[in-house]
């Protein structure tokens, strides 16, 4: 079933972050769907209720014009017919104001984001508020972005910004926006820090002090870039050195501090890239693309419970359906949901 992120942030808020991942393809899709609901993916075991969790299903406008953006809706509503139990957000990663439009016009995406972070304050006030006003007219949400991260984003190379708590205010003031993604020390990519950098929990802090309460917020650049999976494509031909990303055990000290969403796309394309990479080089005479294929849906399922459960996400679905069935919010322990 596809909701509002702003459905999924409000059973959420300050207990537990919603994954938001990126997906391209076939193989992203149902992987990350049977890992959402617990299911191991070599076989169709039930839903382990320990595991389902809620997400955010995220499209940038690369993975919409990667082969057709309607071949990415028919899959996602394809896989919403096969796995009938999920519950999750359809979301634009990262769009421009035309991208907006298209999105909220298709009829198909719950939220959006408009990131005019690289304009001047007011020019991303007023581009914002225009997104706002067209997308809450037709019930959908949007996220916005306020400060800015390092490194790429879509075909942007960026230098850190840090947000400013005080426009952070009145940005949500005067935009009228859902969520606001803040920059306060990721970037994207799997190059995020050179030495022992963090998240700048103080400023995050001093953002949720002068905001709204209970506003939700967003991590973008929140890949973990685990070194497991660095060394498995290194070991089998690839050349990622002094890869790093975000500790995952800073995800729920940032949920707790009002961080609802944190996206992550580049863990998704390592794993893809390591098991691509040892299949090819395990088994030379292996021309058929659906071997190495159905071994990463299997992988990036796997990865999907783990990440949840550092998320706090897993077992939370149950709530979440109560919630939007009865309007009460039932969330549990941010560990296992119960
Ligand atoms: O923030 C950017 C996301 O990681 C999407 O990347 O534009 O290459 O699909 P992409
Ligand atoms: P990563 O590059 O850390 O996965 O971040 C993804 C992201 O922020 C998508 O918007
Ligand atoms: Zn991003």
């Amino acid at each position: 079933m596809i909701v509002t992120t702003k459905d999924l942030f409000q059973h959420a808020y300050g207990k537990y972050a919603i994954g938001a991942y990126n997906i391209n393809n076939l193989e992203q899709t149902v992987g990350l769907f049977r890992g959402n609901l617990g299911k191991k993916a070599k076989n169709e075991d039930p839903v382990d209720h320990a595991t389902s969790a809620p997400f955010i299903i995220q499209i940038s406008r690369g993975a919409r014009s990667y082969s057709d953006k309607r071949m990415l809706e028919a899959l996602i509503r394809a896989a919403d017919e096969v796995f009938s139990e999920a519950i999750f957000a359809v979301h634009l990663d990262h769009g421009t104001e035309e991208a907006c439009y298209d999105c909220i016009d298709s009829g198909f995406y719950s939220s959006v984001m408009i990131d005019a972070s690289h304009e001047e304050f007011a020019k991303n006030i007023e581009i914002t508020k225009k997104v706002v006003d067209k997308a809450h007219a037709k019930n959908i949400v949007v996220e916005a972005e306020l400060g800015q991260l390092g490194g790429v984003e879509e075909d942007v190379v960026g230098s850190v910004k840090l947000t400013d708590p005080a426009q952070a205010a009145e940005f949500i003031e005067k935009t009228g926006v859902d969520s606001l993604a803040v920059a306060i020390g990721t970037s994207h990519g799997a190059f995020k820090f050179t030495g022992k950098q963090g998240l700048h929990f103080d400023v995050l802090e001093k953002i949720q002090k002068a905001i709204p309460a209970n506003f939700p917020l967003v991590m973008h650049g929140s890949s973990s870039v685990p070194h497991e999976w660095v060394e498995r494509i290194n070991n089998a031909g690839g050349k990622l050195k002094d890869a790093s990303g975000v500790d995952e055990k800073q995800y729920l000290p940032a949920a707790k501090l009002g961080v609802t969403k944190i996206n992550i796309d580049t863990d998704g394309r390592l794993v893809w890239c390591a098991i691509h990479r040892e299949q090819f080089r395990d088994d030379p005479a292996n021309f058929d693309l659906r071997p190495p294929g159905k071994i990463f849906i299997q992988a990036y399922a796997e990865y999907i419970i783990h990440k949840n459960t550092v998320l706090g996400s897993c077992g939370q679905l149950d709530g979440v359906r109560e919630m939007l069935k009865t309007g009460k919010k039932t969330s549990g322990c941010c560990c296992c949901g119960h």
